[in-house]
């Protein structure tokens, strides 16, 4: 058989090591099959190298393009946008239409802000949360992803779950090296989907505390939905205790439903973080939120600012992806699409001999190897097969089937069942050669 061809990719890596940090732009992008790729183009459920290789491209870039590669309106609304301008210093219209589509689809955007992206969107809910409370800390929850902001740099990874030490008082772990010292006193870390430690951490420290914040599912590790009355039990606490429940949306914000996670599980929170499927990889992201708490923005108590906010051609795009979700309805097919690509996984794996969890949604979903039945948390992601996972993702690559080297799916508008079909045979293929 003809083995696939990274010749090229390899050599422009080379090429960009010279210039840029690691040949890349962004941490995660170090972490592909065999290495660093560089991509031509995309078109709909399809991205394509330049060694020629296709994939089906189930990575959507981390996300964003829930509407697939290049869709046609959104690339002509954006050409469109632009032509009549970049970006004013100043307003308008298709702000005020985008604002005005958020606050009708989601439940908690009753005022919103614009950013470039969802670290800078969660740095703005958590100074919104300080200023209102008059409290310094947030509450957050291990293993669950906000950025890479000072902050937010401490309880998103750890060595070992061993080093993790006990569940009420968790070691917290530096994710980088140069993080201000002080930026670790900022956080309160807990297990996730643990609503008794939350009640006793909150009866003993709620006057600190000005947010929680959390995914609504927990994507960014093993993809674990939560634990019947957990979100609830999270919104009657901070309702209980004066405290800012903040859902990080940026991964499930359009795409459980076009209201996000809150619409979906129908918990409102305080404010909310959206981005990613917003704009269709183009760079926007909306703080969003209820008028008690966004309104320190509006009286200028607290300063959200930006050069690039709200520029034209990410309004155009966002808007556009909107339209888009909006007349084509996907959700019902996403979901049903995801399913059968989780069942065709569990089963290929199954008749292959292979342990794998396959837990998510169906929009997005996760696969380890493990021969746990669940992961609740964070900790229990530690207790799977990580090289066996690489194996797993490394062979699909090569058989065009590009997958999130953590384990990640996300299925888009565009995916179609035979394209799931044709990801089922190609991991058949690969379960039983490992
Ligand atoms: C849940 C969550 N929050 C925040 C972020 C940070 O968003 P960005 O990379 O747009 O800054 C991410 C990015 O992956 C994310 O998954």
């Amino acid at each position: 058989m003809k083995t696939t061809s990274y010749k090229k990719s390899a050599e422009l890596l080379d090429r960009a090591k010279k210039v840029l940090a690691s040949g890349v732009s962004s941490e995660f992008r170090k972490y592909n099959h065999p290495h660093a790729i560089f991509y031509t183009h995309g078109k709909g459920s399809r991205i394509y190298d330049v060694d020629g290789n296709e994939y089906l491209d189930f990575t959507l870039s981390q996300g964003p393009l829930i509407v697939g590669h290049s869709h046609p309106h959104v690339l002509k609304s954006v050409n469109e946008y632009s032509e009549q301008g970049q970006i004013f210093a100043g307003q308008h219209i298709r702000e005020i239409e985008l604002a005005e589509k958020l606050n009708k689809l989601i439940p908690s955007a009753e005022l919103m802000r614009f950013c470039l992206d969802g670290s800078e969107a969660v740095h703005t809910a958590f100074r919104v949360a300080r200023a209102k409370t008059g409290k310094q800390k947030f509450l957050r929850f291990e293993g669950h992803y906000h950025g890479w902001l000072d902050n937010v740099c401490w309880g998103n990874s750890a060595p070992s779950v061993e080093a993790l030490g006990s569940r009420e008082n968790p070691e917290v772990f530096a994710w980088s090296q140069g993080l201000s010292s002080q930026s670790k006193d900022d956080s309160i870390v807990l297990p996730w989907n643990d609503l008794e430690l939350v009640k006793l951490t909150l009866e003993k420290r709620h006057e600190e505390i000005a947010a929680i914040i959390t995914e609504p599912v927990m994507c960014n590790s093993g993809c674990i939905p939560p634990k019947e009355g957990f979100l609830q039990g999270l919104r009657d606490l901070c309702n209980q205790y004066g405290i800012a429940l903040i859902f990080d949306e940026v991964i499930t914000g359009f795409r459980l439903s076009l209201g996000g996670a809150q619409k979906y599980f129908g918990i409102t929170p305080d404010m909310s973080i959206f981005a990613k499927a917003m704009g269709s990889g183009y760079p926007i992201s909306a703080i969003v939120g209820k008028r008690e708490w966004m309104s320190l923005i509006e009286e200028a108590k607290v300063i959200h600012a930006g050069t690039m906010n709200s520029c034209n051609p990410t309004v155009a795009a966002s808007l556009a992806t909107i339209e888009v979700l909006e007349q084509e309805q996907p959700y019902e097919r996403m979901f049903r699409l995801g399913k059968k690509l989780m069942e065709g996984l569990r089963l290929s794996a199954k008749e292959a001999g292979h342990d794998v969890l396959i837990q998510g949604m169906g929009p997005m979903f996760n696969i380890s190897f493990t021969t746990q039945e669940s992961i609740n948390d964070f900790r229990e992601t530690f207790n799977v097969d990580k090289a066996k996972l690489n194996q797993f993702i490394a062979a699909m690559h090569n058989k065009k089937v590009r997958v999130i080297g953590r384990g990640l799916w996300y299925i888009s508008a565009v995916h179609t069942d035979e394209d799931i079909e044709h990801a089922i045979e190609k991991a058949k293929e690969v379960f039983n050669e490992m």
